[in-house]
């Protein structure tokens, strides 16, 4: 089949996640090349290059209006490329729409975690069936990786705490089987300790193959269990490697104050 989606299952099947060295390191599954967009006339993403491989866990970073969210938009297929390439395992998918980009296993969870707090626990895990995975199956895996939810079943999702309903979001989504995972600001209203317990969840995940790209305003939350940082200035990505020495570069220059 010489579908993206068959490319993108033949990819994952041929590489082991994060077994490559430098010289024989997995192709991306997920790539922009000089990606341009904009809202309206004015252009936000000044030609974007940005790479995710199976099984990593690539941190954007950067400041207030940096583009990380545009960023994440374009990945998702609710922002048109203008110009430049986005790429699902080697062919270029500009234009594929968001719908299409979810069943070829794009899954995201946007700022504010796109739950309905009016709904129960139960029915939320519900809305998500319309991806083709039924409701026993969808509580199976919320209720198993975070047993929580299951006590929390039949409680408005908005009544819940901040974490709890970020595990409601993440839950939501594993429902899909992904490929790819899209986060922003997963720790927006939680606290430390649960910041910290959220992104072990999703170093978890990382683990069992999932490629995840999470934009993070907080460095320091994220990057203990990333494997690549990006940061991104001004619509620009302009800086990309190691999180551990962008961690340390980034304590003496551009998010000093924000880490
Ligand atoms: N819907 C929109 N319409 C017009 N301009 C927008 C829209 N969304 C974002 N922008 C602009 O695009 C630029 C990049 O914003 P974006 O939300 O991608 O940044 P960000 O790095 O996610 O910021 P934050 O850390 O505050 O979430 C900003 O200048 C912003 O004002
Ligand atoms: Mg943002």
């Amino acid at each position: 089949m010489n579908t993206p989606a068959a490319g993108i299952a033949a990819q994952h099947e041929a590489v082991s996640p994060g077994t490559g060295s430098a010289s024989d390191a997995p192709a991306p599954l997920l790539e922009l090349v000089g990606v341009r967009a904009g809202y309206g006339p004015i252009e936000v993403l000044h030609g974007v290059d940005l790479a995710l491989r199976p099984g990593a866990v690539v941190a954007l970073l950067g400041p207030n209006g940096g583009g990380k969210t545009s960023t994440l938009k374009i990945c998702s297929g609710l922002l048109p490329v203008a110009s430049g390439e986005f790429r699902l395992a080697g062919r270029c998918v500009n234009g594929v729409d968001a719908a299409a980009l979810a069943r070829l296993g794009i899954c995201t969870i946007p700022e504010g975690r796109g739950i309905f707090a009016n709904l129960t626990v139960r029915e939320n895990l519900w809305v998500a069936t319309g991806t083709g995975t039924d409701l026993a199956r969808l509580e199976e895996i919320a209720y198993g990786r975070f047993p929580i939810l299951g006590k929390r079943r039949d409680q408005l999702a908005g009544s819940m705490s901040g974490g709890e309903q970020q595990m409601l979001a993440l839950s939501r989504a594993l429902g899909t089987s992904p490929t790819v995972l899209l986060l922003d600001e997963l720790s927006m209203g939680l606290a430390p300790r649960v910041v910290t317990e959220m992104y072990d969840v999703v170093g978890q995940l990382a683990d069992e193959g999932l490629s995840i790209l999470v934009a993070e305003q907080f460095a320091r939350a994220v990057l203990p269990i990333a494997t690549t940082a990006a940061l991104m200035l001004q619509g620009r990505v302009v800086r990309i490697g190691d999180p551990a020495e962008i961690d340390r570069e980034l304590s003496t220059s551009y998010l000093g104050g924000q880490r």
